[in-house]
Protein backbone atom coordinates (compact mmCIF):
# COMPACT_ATOMS: atom_id res chain seq x y z
CA UNK A 1 0.00 0.00 0.00
CA UNK A 2 1.89 3.37 -1.42
CA UNK A 3 0.84 6.26 0.89
CA UNK A 4 0.09 9.04 -1.23
CA UNK A 5 0.26 13.21 -0.84
CA UNK A 6 -1.88 15.32 -2.92
CA UNK A 7 -0.73 18.41 -3.15
CA UNK A 8 -3.42 20.40 -5.37
CA UNK A 9 -5.70 18.05 -4.78
CA UNK A 10 -8.94 19.96 -5.91
CA UNK A 11 -7.03 20.72 -9.64
CA UNK A 12 -7.46 19.29 -12.93
CA UNK A 13 -4.10 16.88 -12.22
CA UNK A 14 -5.29 16.66 -8.05
CA UNK A 15 -8.53 15.29 -9.29
CA UNK A 16 -7.44 12.65 -11.97
CA UNK A 17 -4.66 11.54 -9.01
CA UNK A 18 -7.65 10.90 -6.55
CA UNK A 19 -9.96 9.04 -9.56
CA UNK A 20 -7.23 6.73 -9.40
CA UNK A 21 -6.97 6.29 -6.02
CA UNK A 22 -10.35 5.56 -6.06
CA UNK A 23 -10.15 3.15 -8.80
CA UNK A 24 -7.29 0.91 -6.87
CA UNK A 25 -8.15 1.08 -2.76
CA UNK A 26 -5.71 -1.80 -2.50
CA UNK A 27 -2.95 0.20 -3.76
CA UNK A 28 -3.01 3.37 -2.66
CA UNK A 29 -3.83 5.51 0.64
CA UNK A 30 -4.35 8.91 0.86
CA UNK A 31 -3.10 10.91 3.66
CA UNK A 32 -2.54 14.57 2.96
CA UNK A 33 -4.35 16.69 0.61
CA UNK A 34 -3.81 20.29 -0.22
CA UNK A 35 -5.78 23.37 -2.03
CA UNK A 36 -5.54 26.90 -2.41
CA UNK A 37 -9.57 28.12 -1.47
CA UNK A 38 -11.65 25.61 -2.75
CA UNK A 39 -13.04 24.77 0.79
CA UNK A 40 -15.85 22.66 -0.55
CA UNK A 41 -14.59 20.86 -2.89
CA UNK A 42 -11.63 19.86 -0.21
CA UNK A 43 -14.56 19.12 2.20
CA UNK A 44 -15.70 16.48 -0.23
CA UNK A 45 -12.55 14.73 -0.87
CA UNK A 46 -11.63 14.41 2.72
CA UNK A 47 -14.99 12.92 3.42
CA UNK A 48 -13.77 10.52 1.29
CA UNK A 49 -10.25 9.92 1.47
CA UNK A 50 -10.19 10.43 5.23
CA UNK A 51 -6.59 11.79 5.40
CA UNK A 52 -4.71 12.66 8.31
CA UNK A 53 -4.09 16.20 7.48
CA UNK A 54 -5.17 18.79 4.61
CA UNK A 55 -4.04 22.75 4.23
CA UNK A 56 -5.66 25.49 2.40
CA UNK A 57 -3.85 28.92 1.79
CA UNK A 58 -5.39 30.99 4.06
CA UNK A 59 -6.21 30.91 8.13
CA UNK A 60 -9.77 31.96 7.22
CA UNK A 61 -9.83 29.22 4.42
CA UNK A 62 -8.89 26.69 7.45
CA UNK A 63 -11.31 27.40 9.96
CA UNK A 64 -14.17 27.61 7.85
CA UNK A 65 -13.09 24.36 6.54
CA UNK A 66 -12.80 22.05 9.71
CA UNK A 67 -16.36 23.96 10.99
CA UNK A 68 -17.70 22.53 7.90
CA UNK A 69 -16.37 18.93 8.42
CA UNK A 70 -18.36 16.46 10.99
CA UNK A 71 -18.00 15.79 14.53
CA UNK A 72 -16.34 12.42 13.97
CA UNK A 73 -13.75 12.92 10.67
CA UNK A 74 -10.69 13.30 12.35
CA UNK A 75 -8.23 15.24 9.93
CA UNK A 76 -6.39 18.11 10.62
CA UNK A 77 -6.09 21.80 9.35
CA UNK A 78 -3.33 23.65 8.77
CA UNK A 79 -3.21 26.85 6.21
CA UNK A 80 -0.12 28.70 4.64
CA UNK A 81 3.66 28.12 3.09
CA UNK A 82 4.11 26.06 6.21
CA UNK A 83 1.38 24.18 6.24
CA UNK A 84 2.14 22.78 2.64
CA UNK A 85 5.12 21.76 3.77
CA UNK A 86 4.02 19.69 6.36
CA UNK A 87 1.89 17.88 3.71
CA UNK A 88 4.91 17.69 1.61
CA UNK A 89 7.26 16.05 4.54
CA UNK A 90 4.41 14.10 6.40
CA UNK A 91 6.08 10.99 8.21
CA UNK A 92 3.97 8.17 6.70
CA UNK A 93 3.90 9.48 3.28
CA UNK A 94 5.46 7.41 0.62
CA UNK A 95 4.63 9.43 -2.57
CA UNK A 96 3.87 13.14 -3.08
CA UNK A 97 2.42 14.70 -6.19
CA UNK A 98 3.10 17.78 -6.43
CA UNK A 99 0.41 19.79 -8.70
CA UNK A 100 0.01 22.73 -6.84
CA UNK A 101 0.11 25.66 -9.71
CA UNK A 102 3.37 27.87 -10.45
CA UNK A 103 5.93 28.95 -8.08
CA UNK A 104 3.83 27.71 -4.98
CA UNK A 105 4.86 24.13 -5.77
CA UNK A 106 8.67 24.55 -5.47
CA UNK A 107 9.41 25.05 -1.67
CA UNK A 108 6.72 21.92 -0.97
CA UNK A 109 8.57 20.20 -3.34
CA UNK A 110 11.77 20.57 -2.44
CA UNK A 111 10.94 19.54 1.14
CA UNK A 112 9.45 16.17 0.12
CA UNK A 113 12.38 15.51 -1.60
CA UNK A 114 14.55 16.47 1.16
CA UNK A 115 12.73 14.37 3.45
CA UNK A 116 13.23 11.20 1.09
CA UNK A 117 9.69 11.04 -0.67
CA UNK A 118 8.92 9.92 -4.13
CA UNK A 119 7.56 12.77 -6.37
CA UNK A 120 5.15 12.28 -8.67
CA UNK A 121 6.02 15.43 -10.90
CA UNK A 122 3.20 17.55 -12.23
CA UNK A 123 4.44 21.16 -11.07
CA UNK A 124 6.94 21.70 -14.31
CA UNK A 125 7.59 25.56 -12.42
CA UNK A 126 9.71 23.35 -9.63
CA UNK A 127 12.28 22.59 -12.00
CA UNK A 128 12.45 25.62 -14.27
CA UNK A 129 13.01 27.85 -11.23
CA UNK A 130 15.37 25.86 -9.69
CA UNK A 131 15.97 22.63 -11.49
CA UNK A 132 19.71 22.10 -10.86
CA UNK A 133 19.00 22.65 -7.55
CA UNK A 134 16.47 20.43 -7.14
CA UNK A 135 17.86 17.64 -9.68
CA UNK A 136 21.03 17.77 -6.95
CA UNK A 137 18.72 17.43 -4.47
CA UNK A 138 16.75 14.32 -6.31
CA UNK A 139 20.28 12.57 -5.92
CA UNK A 140 21.56 12.95 -2.70
CA UNK A 141 18.35 11.87 -1.28
CA UNK A 142 17.61 8.99 -3.40
CA UNK A 143 14.44 9.85 -4.64
CA UNK A 144 12.58 8.82 -7.49
CA UNK A 145 11.71 11.59 -9.85
CA UNK A 146 8.49 10.60 -11.55
CA UNK A 147 7.08 12.68 -14.44
CA UNK A 148 3.68 13.49 -14.67
CA UNK A 149 3.52 15.61 -17.53
CA UNK A 150 2.61 14.04 -20.14
CA UNK A 151 5.64 14.92 -22.75
CA UNK A 152 7.90 13.69 -20.45
CA UNK A 153 5.99 10.61 -18.82
CA UNK A 154 6.34 9.63 -22.69
CA UNK A 155 9.97 10.35 -22.66
CA UNK A 156 10.81 8.50 -19.77
CA UNK A 157 9.30 5.24 -21.03
CA UNK A 158 10.60 5.99 -24.40
CA UNK A 159 14.37 5.96 -22.79
CA UNK A 160 12.88 3.17 -20.43
CA UNK A 161 16.36 0.36 -21.07
CA UNK A 162 18.17 2.98 -23.46
CA UNK A 163 21.62 3.81 -22.83
CA UNK A 164 21.29 8.03 -22.68
CA UNK A 165 24.60 7.78 -24.75
CA UNK A 166 22.53 6.76 -27.87
CA UNK A 167 20.04 9.78 -27.67
CA UNK A 168 20.79 12.15 -30.24
CA UNK A 169 17.48 14.21 -29.89
CA UNK A 170 14.48 14.71 -27.80
CA UNK A 171 10.81 15.68 -29.59
CA UNK A 172 8.36 17.25 -27.19
CA UNK A 173 5.18 17.46 -28.95
CA UNK A 174 2.88 20.70 -28.63
CA UNK A 175 -0.96 20.19 -29.61
CA UNK A 176 -0.28 24.24 -31.16
CA UNK A 177 -3.34 25.26 -28.64
CA UNK A 178 -6.58 27.28 -30.23
CA UNK A 179 -4.53 28.99 -31.65
CA UNK A 180 -2.17 26.86 -33.95
CA UNK A 181 -3.95 28.50 -37.47
CA UNK A 182 -4.99 31.78 -36.52
CA UNK A 183 -3.15 34.32 -38.33
CA UNK A 184 -0.95 37.17 -36.19
CA UNK A 185 -3.42 39.61 -37.42
CA UNK A 186 -5.85 38.63 -35.43
CA UNK A 187 -3.78 38.09 -32.12
CA UNK A 188 -4.52 41.30 -30.76
CA UNK A 189 -8.80 40.18 -31.02
CA UNK A 190 -8.13 37.32 -28.65
CA UNK A 191 -10.34 36.95 -25.49
CA UNK A 192 -9.82 35.20 -21.97
CA UNK A 193 -12.64 33.19 -23.35
CA UNK A 194 -10.98 32.14 -26.85
CA UNK A 195 -7.54 31.49 -24.95
CA UNK A 196 -9.11 29.61 -22.28
CA UNK A 197 -10.74 27.09 -25.29
CA UNK A 198 -8.05 24.30 -25.33
CA UNK A 199 -9.03 22.01 -28.59
CA UNK A 200 -7.40 18.21 -26.83
CA UNK A 201 -7.05 18.87 -23.07
CA UNK A 202 -9.12 19.87 -19.98
CA UNK A 203 -6.60 21.85 -17.57
CA UNK A 204 -6.31 24.41 -15.21
CA UNK A 205 -6.49 28.22 -16.50
CA UNK A 206 -2.88 28.57 -16.20
CA UNK A 207 -1.68 26.07 -18.16
CA UNK A 208 -4.41 26.16 -20.25
CA UNK A 209 -3.37 29.76 -21.36
CA UNK A 210 0.50 28.83 -21.26
CA UNK A 211 -0.62 26.28 -23.97
CA UNK A 212 -2.40 29.17 -25.89
CA UNK A 213 1.11 30.65 -26.08
CA UNK A 214 3.25 27.95 -26.15
CA UNK A 215 4.87 29.40 -22.95
CA UNK A 216 3.72 25.74 -22.06
CA UNK A 217 5.96 23.79 -24.35
CA UNK A 218 8.77 25.99 -23.57
CA UNK A 219 9.01 25.74 -20.06
CA UNK A 220 8.42 21.71 -20.98
CA UNK A 221 11.79 22.30 -22.59
CA UNK A 222 13.38 23.25 -19.35
CA UNK A 223 11.98 20.96 -17.06
CA UNK A 224 13.10 18.35 -20.22
CA UNK A 225 16.88 19.67 -19.84
CA UNK A 226 16.66 19.30 -15.73
CA UNK A 227 14.87 15.62 -15.95
CA UNK A 228 16.76 14.19 -18.52
CA UNK A 229 19.76 15.85 -18.28
CA UNK A 230 20.13 16.29 -21.90
CA UNK A 231 21.44 19.89 -23.64
CA UNK A 232 19.04 22.55 -25.03
CA UNK A 233 20.25 21.71 -28.08
CA UNK A 234 19.31 18.38 -28.31
CA UNK A 235 15.38 19.23 -27.36
CA UNK A 236 13.30 20.22 -30.31
CA UNK A 237 9.46 21.09 -30.63
CA UNK A 238 7.14 19.50 -32.83
CA UNK A 239 3.92 20.57 -33.62
CA UNK A 240 1.49 17.63 -33.81
CA UNK A 241 -2.11 18.76 -33.70
CA UNK A 242 -3.62 15.31 -32.66
CA UNK A 243 -1.87 14.73 -29.19
CA UNK A 244 -1.69 11.25 -29.36
CA UNK A 245 1.96 11.14 -30.05
CA UNK A 246 3.05 12.60 -26.62
CA UNK A 247 6.89 13.12 -27.12
CA UNK A 248 9.18 10.90 -28.75
CA UNK A 249 13.07 10.46 -28.53
CA UNK A 250 15.67 10.20 -31.73
CA UNK A 251 18.13 7.82 -31.13
CA UNK A 252 21.68 8.15 -33.44
CA UNK A 253 21.15 5.32 -35.49
CA UNK A 254 18.25 7.18 -36.57
CA UNK A 255 15.41 5.48 -35.09
CA UNK A 256 12.31 7.10 -33.39
CA UNK A 257 10.65 5.97 -30.17
CA UNK A 258 7.32 7.40 -29.81
CA UNK A 259 4.97 6.88 -27.01
CA UNK A 260 1.14 6.79 -27.78
CA UNK A 261 -1.97 7.45 -26.00
CA UNK A 262 -5.52 9.23 -25.63
CA UNK A 263 -5.11 13.15 -24.61
CA UNK A 264 -5.88 12.09 -20.76
CA UNK A 265 -3.87 13.17 -18.46
CA UNK A 266 -4.87 9.24 -16.02
CA UNK A 267 -2.21 7.78 -18.04
CA UNK A 268 1.09 9.61 -17.52
CA UNK A 269 -0.23 10.19 -13.75
CA UNK A 270 -0.96 6.52 -13.14
CA UNK A 271 2.22 5.14 -14.70
CA UNK A 272 4.04 7.90 -12.30
CA UNK A 273 2.27 6.41 -9.17
CA UNK A 274 2.50 2.68 -9.90
CA UNK A 275 5.73 2.90 -11.38
CA UNK A 276 7.62 -0.01 -12.97
CA UNK A 277 4.18 -1.58 -13.00
CA UNK A 278 1.12 -0.12 -15.31
CA UNK A 279 -2.24 -0.13 -14.05
CA UNK A 280 -5.23 -1.70 -15.88
CA UNK A 281 -6.98 2.13 -15.89
CA UNK A 282 -9.48 3.00 -17.73
CA UNK A 283 -8.38 4.37 -20.40
CA UNK A 284 -9.30 3.46 -24.27
CA UNK A 285 -6.58 2.84 -26.72
CA UNK A 286 -6.29 5.67 -29.62
CA UNK A 287 -8.26 4.84 -32.27
CA UNK A 288 -5.55 4.31 -34.76
CA UNK A 289 -8.10 3.72 -37.59
CA UNK A 290 -10.59 5.99 -37.35
CA UNK A 291 -7.52 8.55 -37.58
CA UNK A 292 -7.26 10.98 -40.52
CA UNK A 293 -3.43 10.99 -39.89
CA UNK A 294 -0.83 11.99 -37.55
CA UNK A 295 0.70 15.32 -38.18
CA UNK A 296 4.38 16.99 -37.41
CA UNK A 297 4.84 20.94 -38.03
CA UNK A 298 7.60 23.39 -37.03
CA UNK A 299 6.10 25.51 -34.02
CA UNK A 300 5.71 29.17 -35.58
CA UNK A 301 7.72 31.28 -32.74
CA UNK A 302 7.23 34.67 -35.09
CA UNK A 303 3.12 33.89 -33.50
CA UNK A 304 4.16 32.36 -30.83
CA UNK A 305 7.61 33.97 -28.86
CA UNK A 306 7.34 33.00 -25.89
CA UNK A 307 8.70 29.57 -26.84
CA UNK A 308 11.75 31.32 -27.84
CA UNK A 309 11.21 33.51 -24.81
CA UNK A 310 11.89 30.20 -22.86
CA UNK A 311 15.31 28.82 -25.00
CA UNK A 312 16.70 32.21 -24.51
CA UNK A 313 15.95 31.96 -20.48
CA UNK A 314 17.81 28.05 -20.55
CA UNK A 315 20.49 29.12 -22.15
CA UNK A 316 21.17 32.33 -20.35
CA UNK A 317 20.47 30.50 -17.65
CA UNK A 318 21.41 30.78 -13.51
CA UNK A 319 18.29 33.30 -12.48
CA UNK A 320 17.16 33.76 -15.93
CA UNK A 321 14.55 30.91 -16.13
CA UNK A 322 12.92 32.03 -12.31
CA UNK A 323 12.67 35.44 -13.87
CA UNK A 324 10.90 34.01 -16.84
CA UNK A 325 8.42 31.96 -14.70
CA UNK A 326 7.90 34.44 -12.46
CA UNK A 327 7.13 37.20 -15.17
CA UNK A 328 5.29 34.43 -17.11
CA UNK A 329 2.56 33.88 -13.95
CA UNK A 330 1.92 37.54 -13.46
CA UNK A 331 1.25 38.18 -17.12
CA UNK A 332 -0.94 35.45 -17.60
CA UNK A 333 -2.92 36.20 -14.60
CA UNK A 334 -2.67 39.76 -15.71
CA UNK A 335 -4.55 38.52 -19.09
CA UNK A 336 -6.98 36.27 -17.31
CA UNK A 337 -7.90 39.60 -15.41
CA UNK A 338 -8.18 41.48 -18.69
CA UNK A 339 -5.22 43.72 -17.74
CA UNK A 340 -3.38 43.35 -20.82
CA UNK A 341 -3.98 41.79 -24.51
CA UNK A 342 -2.42 37.90 -25.47
CA UNK A 343 -0.09 39.91 -27.56
CA UNK A 344 1.11 41.62 -24.48
CA UNK A 345 2.38 38.50 -22.75
CA UNK A 346 5.47 37.84 -24.37
CA UNK A 347 6.39 41.41 -24.54
CA UNK A 348 5.52 42.11 -20.70
CA UNK A 349 8.18 38.86 -19.99
CA UNK A 350 10.73 39.91 -22.54
CA UNK A 351 10.75 43.41 -20.83
CA UNK A 352 11.26 41.92 -17.54
CA UNK A 353 14.02 39.43 -18.71
CA UNK A 354 15.94 42.21 -20.53
CA UNK A 355 15.71 43.76 -17.00
CA UNK A 356 17.12 41.17 -14.98
CA UNK A 357 20.50 41.49 -13.74
CA UNK A 358 21.79 37.73 -13.81
CA UNK A 359 23.08 36.31 -9.74
CA UNK A 360 25.39 33.31 -11.00
CA UNK A 361 25.04 29.71 -9.22
CA UNK A 362 22.11 30.63 -7.42
CA UNK A 363 20.78 29.01 -4.24
CA UNK A 364 17.38 27.99 -2.95
CA UNK A 365 17.01 31.83 -1.22
CA UNK A 366 18.33 33.49 -4.33
CA UNK A 367 16.09 31.78 -6.40
CA UNK A 368 13.18 32.91 -4.46
CA UNK A 369 14.26 36.32 -4.19
CA UNK A 370 14.61 36.46 -7.81
CA UNK A 371 10.78 34.98 -8.72
CA UNK A 372 9.47 38.00 -6.37
CA UNK A 373 11.97 40.56 -7.59
CA UNK A 374 10.40 39.68 -11.40
CA UNK A 375 6.94 39.87 -9.59
CA UNK A 376 6.92 42.95 -8.79
CA UNK A 377 8.79 44.03 -11.88
CA UNK A 378 6.35 42.62 -14.07
CA UNK A 379 3.47 44.53 -12.09
CA UNK A 380 5.05 47.71 -12.18
CA UNK A 381 4.93 47.46 -15.93
CA UNK A 382 1.74 46.78 -16.34
CA UNK A 383 0.90 49.49 -14.42
CA UNK A 384 3.13 51.84 -16.47
CA UNK A 385 0.79 50.61 -19.43
N1 LIG B 1 -3.79 19.92 -16.01
C1 LIG B 1 -2.97 19.23 -16.75
O1 LIG B 1 -3.39 18.48 -17.64
C2 LIG B 1 -1.48 19.33 -16.53
C3 LIG B 1 -0.63 18.59 -17.35
C4 LIG B 1 0.73 18.63 -17.10
C5 LIG B 1 1.23 19.41 -16.08
N2 LIG B 1 0.39 20.15 -15.32
C6 LIG B 1 0.95 20.99 -14.26
O2 LIG B 1 0.36 20.59 -13.02
C7 LIG B 1 0.22 21.73 -12.16
C8 LIG B 1 -1.24 21.87 -11.78
O3 LIG B 1 -1.99 22.08 -12.95
P1 LIG B 1 -3.57 21.97 -12.95
O4 LIG B 1 -4.00 22.08 -14.37
O5 LIG B 1 -4.00 20.78 -12.16
O6 LIG B 1 -3.95 23.32 -12.19
P2 LIG B 1 -5.32 23.70 -11.49
O7 LIG B 1 -6.45 22.90 -12.06
O8 LIG B 1 -5.41 25.18 -11.53
O9 LIG B 1 -5.12 23.22 -9.98
C9 LIG B 1 -4.12 23.77 -9.18
C10 LIG B 1 -4.17 23.21 -7.78
O10 LIG B 1 -3.23 23.91 -6.98
C11 LIG B 1 -3.91 24.67 -5.97
N3 LIG B 1 -3.26 25.97 -5.90
C12 LIG B 1 -3.33 26.99 -6.79
N4 LIG B 1 -2.59 28.03 -6.38
C13 LIG B 1 -2.05 27.66 -5.21
C14 LIG B 1 -1.20 28.33 -4.27
N5 LIG B 1 -0.74 29.58 -4.48
N6 LIG B 1 -0.85 27.67 -3.16
C15 LIG B 1 -1.29 26.41 -2.93
N7 LIG B 1 -2.09 25.73 -3.78
C16 LIG B 1 -2.45 26.35 -4.90
C17 LIG B 1 -5.34 24.78 -6.43
O11 LIG B 1 -6.24 24.97 -5.35
P3 LIG B 1 -7.70 25.66 -5.56
O12 LIG B 1 -8.51 24.65 -6.34
O13 LIG B 1 -8.19 25.87 -4.20
O14 LIG B 1 -7.46 26.91 -6.35
C18 LIG B 1 -5.52 23.41 -7.09
O15 LIG B 1 -5.68 22.42 -6.13
C19 LIG B 1 0.77 22.93 -12.96
O16 LIG B 1 2.11 23.12 -12.63
C20 LIG B 1 0.65 22.47 -14.41
O17 LIG B 1 1.60 23.09 -15.24
C21 LIG B 1 -0.96 20.12 -15.52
Amino acid sequence: MKHIAVLGSTGSIGTNVLKIVEQFPQLFKIKTLSAAKNIHRLKSQIEQFSPELAVVKEQDDAITLKSMLSKNVSCDILFGEQGYIEAATYSSVHMVISAMVGASGLLPTINAIQAKKDIGLANKETLVMAGDIVMKQVRDNSVQLMPIDSEHSAIFQCLSGQNKSDVAKIYLTASGGPFRNTPSTQFDTISVADALNHPNWTMGKKITIDSATLMNKGLEVIEAKHLFDIPLNQIDVLVHAQSIVHSMVVFKDGSILAQMGVPDMKGAIAYAMSYPKRLPIDQPEPDLLSMQGLTFEQPDVHRFPCLSLAYDASRTGHTMPAVLNAANEVAVEAFLQNQIQFVQIPKLIRSVMDRHVITSNPNLSTILQTDQWARVKAMRLIQML
